[in-house]
């Protein structure tokens, strides 16, 4: 082999083994260290299914039982949520590991996130303590005090951040609706909470044009929160008497949607080829939101020509005369 063959492989080998382990430690941060794999796995064994196993020592044999579906804990979709890296034990007693579990523990307090976010430096771009500002003042708080809290919005076996992750628009406010759908469209889950009868959702916004598009195009928190600039994600949901019904907030050229679902996005892509609220244009759109600036003024100068084309003919006619 000719020597600069053999030093360009050698190279190109050393340039392979240095990326490949860069890489590798770059995929470490994201997966759970194996120590609580293996742990939950202890867990996930009676909580990953539909039916778990014990071993009886009253009657002294294997009996297989049905598992509580409210228990049942979805490990693909623990493993993409944002705790991915926790133990179950983290969060729950270290008790939990003897079976049958002691009675009291469903007594256990369970934390807030606020407990571990609160003033916590990786998670400042958050900004916890201003959504839970928000959150205390929010329409859900005010009625039902501390047993509403935010865990039932963001279930801490699957919650993943998708806002700030998610390419397109449409999952976003897909993942965000099922949010609130899973209790205002979930009778048994809405009524943890109250006694009361759970509106129905698509009566209540009757009023509302093209219903499905609109769910499909935009999140309820737009309608349904006060926005707010300090927070990616407003977290304040007012009384249904001051949600926005007013069709000119979204199809206007200062649509509401750029200070909250587009809010995101509109840092990342500026002016597409004169357009108005440029962000929105690429996902939807928006009757009234996207005018183009170039268009405008065009049509300002078609309206300019015609009425000096007026006048001079005017001018020249009575010339003439
Ligand atoms: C042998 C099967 C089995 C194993 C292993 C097991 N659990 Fe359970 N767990 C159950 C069953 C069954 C229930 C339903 C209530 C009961 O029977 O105590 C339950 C209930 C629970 C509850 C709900 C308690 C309540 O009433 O609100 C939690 C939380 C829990 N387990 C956590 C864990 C954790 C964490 C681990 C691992 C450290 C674990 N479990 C291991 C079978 C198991
Ligand atoms: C980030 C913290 C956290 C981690 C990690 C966590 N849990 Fe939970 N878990 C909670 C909280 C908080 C609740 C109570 C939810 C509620 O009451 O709304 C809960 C409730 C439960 C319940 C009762 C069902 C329910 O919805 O009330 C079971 C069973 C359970 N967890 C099992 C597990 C298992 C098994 C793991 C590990 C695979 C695990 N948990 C990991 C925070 C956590
Ligand atoms: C027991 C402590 C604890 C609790 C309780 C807790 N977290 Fe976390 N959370 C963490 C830690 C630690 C991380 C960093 C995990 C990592 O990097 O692997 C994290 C990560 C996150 C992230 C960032 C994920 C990312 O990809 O950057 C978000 C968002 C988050 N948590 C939201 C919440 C919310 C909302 C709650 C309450 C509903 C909550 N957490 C409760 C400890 C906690
Ligand atoms: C009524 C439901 C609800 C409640 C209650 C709630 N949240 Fe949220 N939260 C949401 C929704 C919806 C999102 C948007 C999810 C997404 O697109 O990332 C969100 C997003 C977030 C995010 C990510 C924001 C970002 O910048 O990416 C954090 C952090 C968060 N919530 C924390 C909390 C904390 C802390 C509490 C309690 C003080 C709480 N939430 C209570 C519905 C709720
Ligand atoms: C385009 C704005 C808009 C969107 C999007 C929107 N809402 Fe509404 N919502 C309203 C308005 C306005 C009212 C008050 C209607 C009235 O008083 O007749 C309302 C009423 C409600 C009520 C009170 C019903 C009652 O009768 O007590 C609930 C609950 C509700 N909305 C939840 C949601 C949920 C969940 C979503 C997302 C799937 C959503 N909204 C999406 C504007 C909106
Ligand atoms: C854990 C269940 C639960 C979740 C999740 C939830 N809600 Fe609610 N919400 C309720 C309950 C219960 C009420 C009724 C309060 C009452 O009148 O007692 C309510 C009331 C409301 C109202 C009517 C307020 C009024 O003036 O009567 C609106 C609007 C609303 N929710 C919007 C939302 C939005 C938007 C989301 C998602 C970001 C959401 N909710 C998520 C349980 C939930
Ligand atoms: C929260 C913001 C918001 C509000 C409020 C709102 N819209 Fe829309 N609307 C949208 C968005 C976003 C789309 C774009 C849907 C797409 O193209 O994906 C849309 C689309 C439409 C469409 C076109 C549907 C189609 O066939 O493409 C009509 C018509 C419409 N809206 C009428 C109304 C009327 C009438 C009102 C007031 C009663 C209203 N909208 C209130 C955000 C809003």
């Amino acid at each position: 082999m000719k020597p600069f063959l053999k030093k360009g492989l050698i190279l190109s080998s050393i340039c392979f083994l240095l990326l490949y382990s860069l890489q590798s430690l770059c995929q470490y941060k994201d997966e759970a260290p194996k120590k609580n794999v293996l742990a939950n796995q202890e867990c996930l064994k009676c909580h990953g299914g539909h039916f778990y196993y014990y071993y009886n020592d009253w009657v002294e044999k294997d009996v297989r039982e049905r598992m509580n579906p409210h228990f049942v804990i979805d490990s693909t979709k623990f493993y993409k949520s944002n705790h991915k890296t926790f133990a179950c034990i983290d969060c729950h007693s270290y008790e939990y590991e003897d079976f049958p579990h002691s009675g009291s523990l469903r007594m256990e307090p369970i934390y807030s996130c606020l407990d571990c976010h609160g003033g916590d430096e990786n998670s400042a771009e958050f900004n916890f303590e201003q959504i839970e500002e928000n959150f205390i003042n929010s329409i859900h708080s005010s009625k039902h005090g501390d047993n509403f809290t935010c865990w039932m919005c963001h279930d801490p076996h699957t919650y993943e951040i998708s806002a700030r992750t998610k390419e397109s628009i449409i999952d976003v406010v897909e993942y965000s609706n099922n949010i609130c759908l899973n209790c205002h469209n979930n009778i048994e889950e809405f009524q943890i909470l109250t006694d009361s009868e759970n509106p129905n959702i698509l009566d209540a916004h009757d009023w509302l044009p093209n219903q499905s598009i609109h769910f499909r195009s935009v999140r309820c928190i737009e309608c349904h929160t006060e926005i707010n600039d300090s927070i990616l994600v407003a977290h304040k949901i007012l009384p249904k008497d001051q949600a926005v019904q007013n069709c000119v907030e979204c199809h206007s050229t200062n649509s509401l949607l750029m200070a909250s679902l587009y809010k995101f996005r509109r840092k990342e892509n500026r002016n597409a080829a004169g357009f108005i609220n440029a962000a929105i244009l690429k996902e939807a759109y928006v009757i009234g939101a996207n005018r183009n600036i170039y268009l405008n003024w065009a049509s300002i100068a078609i309206f300019g020509f015609v009425i000096l084309g007026i006048c001079t003919h005017a001018i020249l006619r009575i010339i003439k005369k």
